[in-house]
């Protein structure tokens, strides 16, 4: 059995545990087991396959990125080429793909990705590729399993940051508006910001009202709480108003969002006169080291994707229902997202705790 693996989309801390995790369960059946390079980019001559032996996967399970690289520019339904005149153009390259596969000799293909990948992973295997998927996303966005790894790492690194930000924000008497990633899901900025007890978490569930971000803010002043910390989800939008993109981006791939907290920040400063700072936590909240969980649970889905191609449970998932992994048809996952249910006990909890949501 030769198994290849696919790292596309946005890396997520507990990717290398997911493939360490692979290769040394199928090597432990006799199997061989392969890396394909930058997303697809690595059957689709811009890039190579990496032979993954398990001297190559020592040690990684700590370490954050992928070692097989990736790129959230490589669905192959969708490959960007160069036009005759230097213009990025779109082409259909999944047979080019198909062929690729065929002609290593791959017996299976598990895909570690996001929902975009996912998505990826189940038209190929609907063009007859023996497809596993493996949820992968800091978002935690993905239906179907509890958790994504890479979420844990990010919430941690999020509370970290908003822990800091209180010193200085007590300091100056300030108002500091941080932005956190997550897409169209609030995840990241209500875990963390519950965690790191902000004053304000705006999140794309519930779009919020300006009036009651200033008057939680005004409140706090006049408690002699002069300073707050406002947490914004990049995807969260007023109520009145638009969802905000740094990027519209090709139809391969997601839009960028952005920009949503300066707004707020501006919105802030100008409406109660407070000193306001923005800052957008970005990239980070996608590197450093995995987070115990997000090592145990890469490491979990790796070995249970092996399983899964042992039982030929292909055009499924692995995904996480404590205690246990389980298996989801592709087709159930794909193309919906999961959002934070409005009925949360997160949700309730930061209500109880007089966290402002904007509602
Ligand atoms: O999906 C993971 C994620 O980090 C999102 O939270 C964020 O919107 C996006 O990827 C950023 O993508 P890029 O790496 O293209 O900037």
């Amino acid at each position: 059995m030769r198994i290849a693996i696919s790292t596309g989309g946005g890396d997520a801390p507990g990717l290398n545990a997911v493939i360490r995790a692979i290769v040394l369960s199928a090597h432990g059946r006799g199997w061989q087991t392969y890396g394909i390079r930058r997303g697809y980019g690595g059957l689709l001559g811009e890039d190579g396959i990496m032979t993954l032996t398990p001297e190559r996967v020592r040690g990684i399970t700590h370490l954050g990125g992928t070692i097989l690289g990736t790129t959230n520019r490589g669905n192959p339904f969708c490959w960007v080429v160069k036009d005759a005149s230097g213009k990025d153009t779109e082409v259909d390259r999944s047979s080019d793909l198909v062929d690729a596969f065929n002609a290593s000799g791959f017996d299976a293909l598990i895909a570690i990705g996001g929902d975009g990948s996912l998505s990826i992973a189940h038209a190929l295997w609907k063009m007859g590729l023996p497809v596993v998927g493996v949820p992968k996303t800091i978002d935690n966005d993905v239906v179907g399993t509890i958790a994504t790894f890479g979420f844990d790492t990010a919430v941690s690194t999020a509370t970290d940051a908003i822990d800091k930000l209180h010193s200085t924000a007590e300091s100056h008497e300030r108002v500091m508006v941080v932005e956190l990633m997550g897409r169209h899901a609030g995840f990241i900025a209500l875990n963390s910001g519950v965690s790191a007890t902000a004053d304000v978490i705006l999140i794309p569930e519930i779009p919020f009202d300006m009036n009651k971000v200033l008057e939680k803010i005004r409140k706090r002043d006049e408690a002699g709480r002069r300073f707050s910390i406002v947490v914004v989800a990049e995807g969260a939008k007023p109520k009145d108003g638009e969802l905000l993109l740094l990027e519209r981006r090709s139809a391969g791939s997601a839009d960028r969002l952005g920009g949503i907290g300066s707004l707020v920040a501006r919105a802030i400063a100008e409406q109660s006169g407070k000193e306001t700072r923005s800052l957008v936590l970005g990239h980070i909240q996608r590197g450093g080291s995995p987070t115990t969980f997000d090592r145990l649970l890469g490491l979990r889905f790796g070995a249970a994707a092996v399983r899964a191609v042992a039982d030929r449970a292909f055009g499924t998932m692995i995904a996480l229902a404590p205690p246990s992994i389980a298996r989801l048809p592709l087709s159930e996952v794909i193309g919906r997202a999961k959002n934070v249910p409005l009925d949360s006990d997160t949700l309730l909890t930061a209500r109880e705790l007089g966290i402002c949501l904007g509602d």
